[in-house]
């Protein structure tokens, strides 16, 4: 079988691609990236001599190139996870994001309508059902209420997958995950954020009072779901993913400096994000019931597992947070 990844050279992309190839040694990757600021193909170092596996850069905006790949490649499978996927670069250029996540869905979604595919599987997020009052969680009915730039464009092309579904019979399937953590996350993240800062004694920048909630979900988890999802996930439907971790921020970024053995001192309250979430939580219940998947990997082991990864990967890190990182570092922090 042959899919057709988008966005992966980038964090939960690359970590999909490497844990897919592993365990289906007969199937092929095309691998569909832009290498914007967030792609990298060092990620992807491990498999680029796998004999299933090609790269391909270009963007899914371009409807003609688009198009082209399909009609050679002929896909049974896409898993799209190509977006602009930061809240607060959405936010300080929503632009990107309207682009990307919207129009370069559609783009896919025309192509492989076009084409024809066994599935198209649609790695959304959680932020689309905006910010949960306790107690509540969201199952998969709850109303959309994103609040950015970043997850309104996500909650338009989920809107857009089903639309396919419902209108050409495109075996669309939507799936929704909670905050993924884990090895190459780029660094503007919270995690590794905080994590890379600590190891070089910076300031770590906490939004707000720090008690915003999200639930954490180890990124192989989540490969292993959608790998689910491409596999038996039932078209026109949408499967939540959640890590069943929730921590408040500060909980989250204590057990960083307890694990890096670096001191509360580096802790450094800023303004707040406008528009920020309070609180995520999800029920995966329907992912858990029908294709029999849960989360392996609770957050202490994750999160000293990434620990030790960015640990032993500083020329990885290095050349991330390079120039460009720097300045975007700049424009998001300075003034806070
Ligand atoms: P990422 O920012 O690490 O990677 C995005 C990748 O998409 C990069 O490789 C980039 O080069 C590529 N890309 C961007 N624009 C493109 C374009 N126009 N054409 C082709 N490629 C393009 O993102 P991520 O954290 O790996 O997230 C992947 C997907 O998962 C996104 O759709 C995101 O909304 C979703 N998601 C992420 C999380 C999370 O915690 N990171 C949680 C739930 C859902
Ligand atoms: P983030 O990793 O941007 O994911 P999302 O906003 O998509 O959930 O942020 C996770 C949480 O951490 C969120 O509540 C915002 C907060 N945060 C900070 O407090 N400081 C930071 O520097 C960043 C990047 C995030």
């Amino acid at each position: 079988m042959k899919l057709l990844v988008t966005g992966g050279a980038g964090f939960i992309g690359s970590n999909f691609i490497r844990y897919y190839l592993c365990r289906h040694a007969a199937d092929s990757i095309v691998n569909l990236d832009l290498l914007t600021y967030a792609g990298n193909l060092e990620n992807l170092a491990e498999v680029e001599k796998h004999p299933g596996y090609r790269f391909v850069k270009g963007d899914i905006c371009d409807g003609p190139q688009v198009a082209g790949l399909f009609e050679k490649e002929r896909p049974a499978v896409v898993v799209h996870f190509a977006a602009e996927s930061h809240v607060d670069r959405s936010i300080l250029a929503p632009s990107p994001a309207f682009e990307t996540n919207l129009r370069g869905t559609f783009t896919l979604l025309e192509a492989a309508r076009q084409y024809g595919v066994e599935r198209f599987v649609h790695v959304s997020t959680d932020e689309v059902y905006g910010s949960i009052e306790p107690p509540q969680e969201a199952d998969e009915n709850y109303p959309l209420k994103p609040s950015s730039p970043y997850s309104a464009a996500k909650a338009g092309s989920d809107m857009l997958a089903l639309s396919f579904f419902t209108t050409y019979g495109l075996p669309a399937v939507v799936t929704r995950a909670s905050n993924n953590y884990g090895p190459f996350q780029f660094p503007e993240k919270f995690l590794p954020l905080m994590i890379t800062n600590a190891f070089e004694d910076q300031p770590l920048p906490i939004y707000g009072d720090g008690r915003q909630v999200r639930d954490w979900l180890w990124v192989e988890d989540h490969c292993a779901a959608l790998e689910a999802v491409a596999g038996r996930g039932r078209p026109g439907e949408i499967y939540n993913i959640g890590g069943n971790c929730a921590l408040e921020n500060r909980e989250a970024v204590g057990q960083v400096l307890r694990v890096t053995g670096k001191p509360q001192s580096l802790l450094r309250p800023v303004a707040d994000r406008p528009g920020h979430d309070r609180r995520y939580a999800l029920s995966s219940r329907k992912i858990e019931r029908e294709l029999g998947w849960s989360p392996g990997v609770q957050f202490p082991e994750g999160l000293a597992r990434t620990i030790d990864w960015y640990r032993s990967h500083p020329e990885w890190v290095r050349r991330v947070k390079d120039g460009a990182y720097r300045e975007y570092y700049r424009r998001n922090y300075e003034d806070r």
